[in-house]
């Protein structure tokens, strides 16, 4: 494993973050513990997950995913670096979501109760809530820091221009800083390099993208003409399986994943291990969020650290997928 300073901070994870977001109704529990150890036994000790997961859960299961998480860290949480996110749906009151001062200080109780600790490394807004001023967000999350009950705090979701705001409020009322962004980021999505991750880079900010192989697409074990079974893109994860679809499963991009096949096989790679190692090769990125639904998948993205990409091959990635730097940012 190789480990990096975590943007302005002191602190330093592993290149490679545990994602949970199928844990507890992708995947069994039994199941979730074996993806936790094959990660640790690799090395990794940065953990993401969030209140709302499993992905795709309905109000009756939101939560389970962190308990899951909370059950494997018994006894050794201080070996690892754990973040969860709040923003999402908790409960059926209207106060039950957003980044109001009233759910966020709900929030990071249940989330604490749930994960069995007194603390998270770190603690991100899954989305922008826009009905909540600004200064209200920070100043919550700031009680949150100053009570211990968060290390650090970050975002995901987020525009550049919202985010630049945020900080410059947070600075402006000496407020705990947002040390973090956690945005969608692969070959077929490409973005967050206009106006992000250029923001990132002035502030020092510590990068962390999640979907690094497109829910699984950038793996090439689908095929358009062929609707799967089971996993990401069918009901199996409830209603985010059409989200999945919506997002990635189009002629065009099937078309360009043919490209990259030919382009990750001229090096004798796997096309999994090559997108998350294009990802890695990013000056800007951190730490990589990867997921799996079974541990024998991570075989193939725990090897991608180790991949250090050609310089001709990585331009050949980049200059196959340039049209996904622009597109409809909301798909
Ligand atoms: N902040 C946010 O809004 C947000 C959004 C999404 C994710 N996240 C975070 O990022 C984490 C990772 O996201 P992600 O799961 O979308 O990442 P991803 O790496 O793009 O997709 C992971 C999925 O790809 C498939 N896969 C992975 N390796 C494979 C292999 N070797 N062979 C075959 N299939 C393979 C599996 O899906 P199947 O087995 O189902 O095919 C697996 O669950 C999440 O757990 C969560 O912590 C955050």
């Amino acid at each position: 494993m190789q480990y990096r300073k975590f943007g302005s901070t002191g602190l330093t994870v592993s290149r490679l973050c545990l994602g949970t977001m199928t844990f507890g109704l992708q995947t069994e529990e039994d199941v979730s513990r074996s993806i936790m150890d094959r990660a640790a036994e690799a090395g990794v000790n940065f953990i993401d997950t969030a209140d709302v997961y499993p992905l795709g859960g309905t109000e009756a299961v939101v939560g389970r995913t962190e308990e899951i998480v909370g059950r494997w860290l018994a006894g050794k949480r201080e070996h690892y670096i754990l973040a969860t996110k709040a923003v999402g749906k908790m409960g059926p009151a209207p106060w039950d979501q957003g980044a109001s001062r009233k759910h966020l200080l709900d929030a990071i109780d249940a989330s604490l109760k749930r994960l069995n600790t007194d603390y998270v490394d770190l603690y991100q807004l899954h989305s922008d809530d826009r009905e909540t001023p600004l200064d209200e967000t920070l100043e919550a999350l700031d009680t949150i820091v100053r009570h211990g009950k968060a290390r650090y705090i970050g975002v995901s979701n987020f525009l550049a221009y919202r985010l630049a705001l945020a900080l410059g409020r947070s600075d402006t009322l000496l407020l705990a800083r947002f040390v973090s962004v956690q945005p969608r980021y692969n070959l077929l999505f490409r973005q967050i390099e206009r106006e992000l991750l250029p923001l990132a880079a002035d502030e020092n900010l510590a990068v962390i993208p999640y979907n690094p192989l497109a829910g699984g697409l950038l793996t090439g074990k689908h095929r358009h003409d062929a609707a799967p079974s089971e996993g990401r893109f069918t009901a199996t994860v409830g209603k985010a399986g059409e989200m999945y679809t919506q997002r990635y499963w189009h002629e065009r991009e099937f078309q360009t994943i043919e490209k990259l096949k030919g382009i990750a096989g001229e090096s004798g790679e796997s096309l999994a291990k090559t997108s998350l190692a294009w990802v890695l090769a990013n000056p800007a990125v951190t730490s990589a969020i990867i997921g799996a639904s079974r541990p024998e998948q991570l075989t193939d993205t725990l090897a991608a650290i180790d991949l250090a990409l050609d310089p001709a091959l990585k331009a050949k990635l980049d200059e196959a997928t340039v049209e996904y730097r622009f597109g409809d940012a909301t798909r």
